[in-house]
């Protein structure tokens, strides 16, 4: 791979002047937040591959494992010519679709999309050696913003895996899916995971591993906020906290300040002050109802064609088809 196979969208400065809006907009509410994306500068996309690996963090294996037994007849299915990967991180599942849709023969081009440079280079780089006759297009942005730039000729397959679409807010989500749709020619498809409902320990000891590594993924936002915009976070002085909000059917990840402080924020023009106990939350995950999934995905112009999970039942892969909607 060579440097004109990545597009990228977002410059430095560009990225920085989109941190300190959100840092702005999220540390002056009175419920301090941040958005869950700022987690994926180099370190902590590499946090992140080390909590797919924890023992309670079992949504990755449960993907896979549907991803394993079912990327064959998602291959026959589809016949797709591109496949475009969302939020594509390490690409590590992606391979099992790849292999399946390349041995089916009507694969000819891989677009993965992500955040993050340093995950996206590696990925694309180690999946363009590993698939040498395949076209292989990285596209640097932020999926909310560049869908309407990906290459690749149709039938375009997107996958959206991994459950990150509980990153978004229920009304961010149902406009996502949407834009998602717009882009897609009519019988183009969407493969979606979703991480669902299930008992409260098991979903608050996934996000609270005893090892510790979701803690300081967790962390690494004010990290970033530091490094980007030469605040004076102490991240040690914040405790991790995994919570289920059971009305929402969503975990929550919070940054609890454990004393009163004050933080410096140059970069954002920004001082801000917290009081002992007072939190941020840095991320929300919702958890889905194979129902609710459908219906989300019906409003938004997708027809279900296939819904799979682990024989476990933690986690459902949907496959989805873009059809003419009635506005
Ligand atoms: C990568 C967004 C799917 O929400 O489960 C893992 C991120 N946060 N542990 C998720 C995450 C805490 C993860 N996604």
């Amino acid at each position: 791979m060579n440097e004109r196979d990545l597009d990228v969208h977002r410059s430095e400065e560009a990225i920085t002047t989109a941190l300190r809006a959100d840092v702005r907009e999220g540390l002056r509410a009175t419920q301090k937040w941040l958005p869950s994306k700022w987690f994926y500068d180099a370190s902590g996309s590499e946090l992140f591959e080390r909590i797919t690996a924890v023992p309670e963090y079992y949504p990755t294996r449960a993907e896979r494992e549907v991803l394993e037994r079912e990327s064959p007849a998602i291959a026959v299915t589809t016949a797709a010519h591109t496949l475009v990967e969302l939020g594509s991180g390490s690409s590590e599942k992606t391979r099992l679709l790849l292999d399946a849709l390349t041995e089916h023969g009507a694969l000819r081009t891989f677009v993965p999309l992500d955040v993050s440079e340093t995950a996206l280079t590696e990925a694309a780089q180690a999946i363009a050696t590993a698939y040498p006759r395949l076209e292989v297009r990285g596209v640097v942005g932020d999926f909310t913003e560049h869908l309407d730039l990906l290459p690749g000729t149709p039938p375009r397959l997107v996958a959206f895996l991994g459950g990150t679409i509980g990153n978004f807010l229920p009304a961010e989500r149902a406009k996502f899916l949407r834009s998602v749709r717009d882009v897609l020619q009519e019988g183009e498809w969407l493969l979606l995971g979703t991480d669902l409902v299930k008992d409260q320990d098991r979903l608050v000891r996934a996000y609270d591993d005893a090892a510790g590594v979701t803690a300081e993924f967790n962390r690494n936002v004010l990290r970033v906020v530091n490094e980007r915009l030469g605040a004076d976070f102490r991240p040690e002085r914040f405790d991790h906290v995994s919570y289920w909000d059971a009305d929402n059917e969503w975990i929550e990840m919070r940054l609890r300040a454990s004393a009163d402080m004050r933080v410096r924020i140059p970069g954002a023009d920004l001082e801000v002050d917290f009081a002992e106990g007072e939190h941020i939350r840095t991320e929300i995950s919702a958890k889905f109802r194979p129902e609710g999934v459908a219906a989300e995905l019906a409003d938004a112009g997708f027809a279900l064609r296939e819904w799979w999970t682990d024989r476990a039942g933690q986690f459902g892969v949907s496959l989805s088809q873009s059809v003419r909607m009635i506005e």
